[in-house]
């Protein structure tokens, strides 16, 4: 059974992906230092599973301790989520964004190097296409412009650091996903998002209204041009997009040669703020409290994603649907209640 590294791996998407990767019968193994993270997600996986993958807590930006997963474990490819992904956060601290992110795949990528590990599977994001000129729907050749946040920017800055490293190495094998927007939670219930303080994402904020942690919604901004006025993003469940990983490692298992490719993980189809809206009211069958406010600086009006190359590549396309991720978002939000959360 092949060892797969899974940085992050008790994170939102990492968590998801450790399942997947166990239903494909490979060898998840965690590094994750718990700071955004909670045991609680260890222990759905194992639920969900009936395996406790191996498990490090570590920082990965600390070397000399990443190194000892590498000699005490027999790594086939690694799966690279650890990293900051708060957007606003980062416009106030964009030093803790680069340090973080950067510092945290160098040290990764000298590992590779260093233990002789091919296969690299990065979470990128579409942040990297900024606003799309033109057509909303972005190929993975499309335009790629400085993202206005430090987040973002540190996404874009990660690609060309892989690239570069494989321009150099090029027998490694370095796979980019840019994920679109990543919803809902495992329709078991044992594992989902777990967003530490305020949310900043869509959904999280929906449901969280909804359970009475919030009083109200605010839609940032009304008049988009858009057919409703709000913003439109492709919403991927998160269990499709874990999948995504899984297909990448198959798809790396065949390729006798070293790459760098970049592929988009999305549905290819676009959904209003205020359809999300709709969506959670009928799915929840209650009333949710929002209002329209100030638009938020920095939003993106209209992008989704193009996923024909991860389809005749990767052979991976998303199955779930936008209401699926929302009664699972639904349901784990639920369950968090059950643990006081
Ligand atoms: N929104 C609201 N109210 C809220 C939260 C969000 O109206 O309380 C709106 C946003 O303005 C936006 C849409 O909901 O129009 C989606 O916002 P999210 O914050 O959920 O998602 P973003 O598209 O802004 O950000 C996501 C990821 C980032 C990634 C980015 C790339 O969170 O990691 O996509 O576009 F970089």
């Amino acid at each position: 059974m092949k060892n797969i590294l899974v940085t992050g791996g008790a994170g939102y998407i990492g968590s998801h992906t450790v399942v997947e990767l166990i239903n494909s019968g490979f060898n998840p193994i965690i590094v994750d230092d718990f700071r955004n993270s909670d045991p609680l997600i260890l222990a759905g996986i194992e639920k969900i599973t009936n395996k406790e993958p191996l498990t490090y807590k570590i920082d990965i930006c600390n070397k000399e301790a990443l190194e000892i997963v590498f000699k005490e474990n027999q790594i086939y490819g690694i799966i690279h989520f650890a990293a900051y992904k708060a957007v606003g956060e980062s416009v106030e601290f964009p030093l803790k964004y680069y340090f973080n992110n950067l510092v945290g795949l160098t040290t990764i990528l000298e590992c590779m190097l260093e233990f002789s590990i091919e296969n690299l599977v990065f979470s990128s994001s579409c942040t990297v296409y900024g606003e799309p000129a033109g057509v909303k729907e972005v190929t993975e050749n499309s335009r790629k412009v400085k993202p206005s946040s430090p987040y973002g920017n540190s996404k874009l800055i990660s690609e060309n650091i892989i690239e570069d490293t494989f321009t150099a190495n090029k027998h490694l094998k370095t796979i980019c996903l840019r994920y679109f927007n990543p919803i809902g939670a495992h329709p078991s219930g044992q594992i989902g998002e777990l967003p530490h303080g305020k949310p900043n994402n869509l959904l999280p904020f929906v449901t969280q209204t909804a359970i009475g942690k919030h009083e109200k919604l605010t839609v940032f901004g009304r008049d988009y041009p858009t057919d409703d006025g709000t913003c439109i993003r492709d919403y991927i469940h998160v269990v499709d997009l874990a999948k995504a990983h899984v297909k990448t490692i198959k798809f790396l298992e065949n390729e006798a040669e070293g790459l760098n490719d970049a592929f988009n993980i999305g549905t290819g189809k676009g959904t209003s703020v205020l359809e999300i809206i709709k969506k959670f009211e009928k799915i929840s069958n209650q009333k949710l409290n929002w209002e329209f406010g100030k638009r938020r600086s920095g939003d993106v009006i209209e992008i989704y994603a193009n996923a024909k190359k991860s389809f005749e590549i990767l052979n991976w396309k998303a199955e779930l649907t936008v209401d699926d991720a929302i009664k699972d978002a639904w349901n784990w939000e639920n369950t968090l209640k059950k643990f006081n959360r």
